[in-house]
């Protein structure tokens, strides 16, 4: 008898005409993202492009209902995280996702570190609603500490965010997220503020702990330079739109659609020489259908 194939899990992440307005006092409403459709599957890792205001920090809260409603206004026709559909879940509900099913990195770690609570204490209290069968928490907020390349993590626990630097904080803010270890990990430009040597440290992490993790990723970025390194496909935003998706070596080395050749074009070639930017044809590019 012919042994039944096992069905493929279903995606980790569902994001079917997904939109975003955001309401204006005596405006009309502003359409930030415009019915955009997405999956992610377990493990894997999905880069967002995209110029300044595209959409993409957007998205990418609208997935733990993390933005203000309203005056923004999320509409879907599945919007699914886990099998979650996380349009129709109360605030409780919403509050164990969060951490657990996903996981937020942003630029500035002062938006995810409190600045009153030592670290220890902010990660406990992580630990302690998403992970209650963790006993010794200390011994585990110790070896996350450790395995994001903190020396001495013990002397680190007492410690309060301003007593460490930029790239430290960085690195706590990633313990915190993944002493929980979400599925997925959004990564919304963590590396802008830090030095070039620090964020190479950052990305290689990233890198490292998503494939020991089996862990989602999803990095929005500007820097198409850490791209190939981490991500297995990338979702080009323009204007609340995705424009076009694919595998990274194919969207880098081939790209189609002429806001993503536009983007690349902007991104200085090793050993080119710096030739003039083309300018960029937004009537082209919106006339342009969608490559996915
Ligand atoms: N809370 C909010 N209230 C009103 N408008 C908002 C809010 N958040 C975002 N917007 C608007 O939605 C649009 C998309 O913003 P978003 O932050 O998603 O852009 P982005 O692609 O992340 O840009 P950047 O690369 O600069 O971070 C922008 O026009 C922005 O002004
Ligand atoms: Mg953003």
């Amino acid at each position: 008898m012919a042994e039944s194939t096992p069905a493929s899990p279903p995606p980790l992440l569902r994001i079917k005409d997904l939109s975003i307005e955001f309401r204006r006092r005596g405006g009309d409403p502003m359409q930030a993202v415009k019915g955009i459709s997405l999956e992610l599957n377990q493990g894997e890792s999905l880069a967002i492009v995209g110029e300044s205001g595209s959409g993409k920090s957007a998205t990418a809260l609208a997935l733990a209902r993390l933005l203000p409603e309203p005056p923004a206004r999320i509409s879907a026709t599945q919007l699914s995280v886990s099998g979650h559909d996380v349009l129709s879940l109360n605030e409780r509900e919403l509050r164990k996702i969060r951490g657990k099913e996903i996981a937020y990195i942003f630029q500035e770690p002062s938006t995810s570190l409190n600045p009153v609570l030592t670290v220890r204490t902010q990660m406990a209290e992580s630990l302690a609603l998403h992970r209650p069968e963790v006993t010794n928490r200390d011994q585990e907020i110790i070896q996350w500490l450790y395995k994001v390349g903190i020396v001495e993590p013990e002397k680190r626990l007492k410690a309060y965010p301003h007593e460490l630097s930029g790239g430290m904080q960085q690195r706590v803010m990633i313990a915190m997220a993944l002493c929980c270890q979400p599925r997925l990990l959004i990564a919304d430009e963590p590396t802008t503020a830090l030095d070039v040597t620090i964020q190479k440290q950052i990305i290689d992490l990233l890198a490292e702990l998503r494939t020991s993790l089996n862990m989602s990723l999803i990095l929005i970025t500007h820097n198409f330079g850490i791209i190939r390194d981490v991500a297995d496909r990338v979702a080009v935003m323009f204007r609340g739109r995705i424009v076009e998706t694919g595998p990274v070596e194919q969207i880098l080395e081939n790209p189609k659609h002429p806001y993503t050749q536009a983007l690349l074009d902007c991104v200085p070639r090793m050993g080119s020489k710096l030739e003039r930017l083309r300018a960029i044809d937004y009537d082209l590019i919106e006339r342009t259908a969608p490559i996915i």
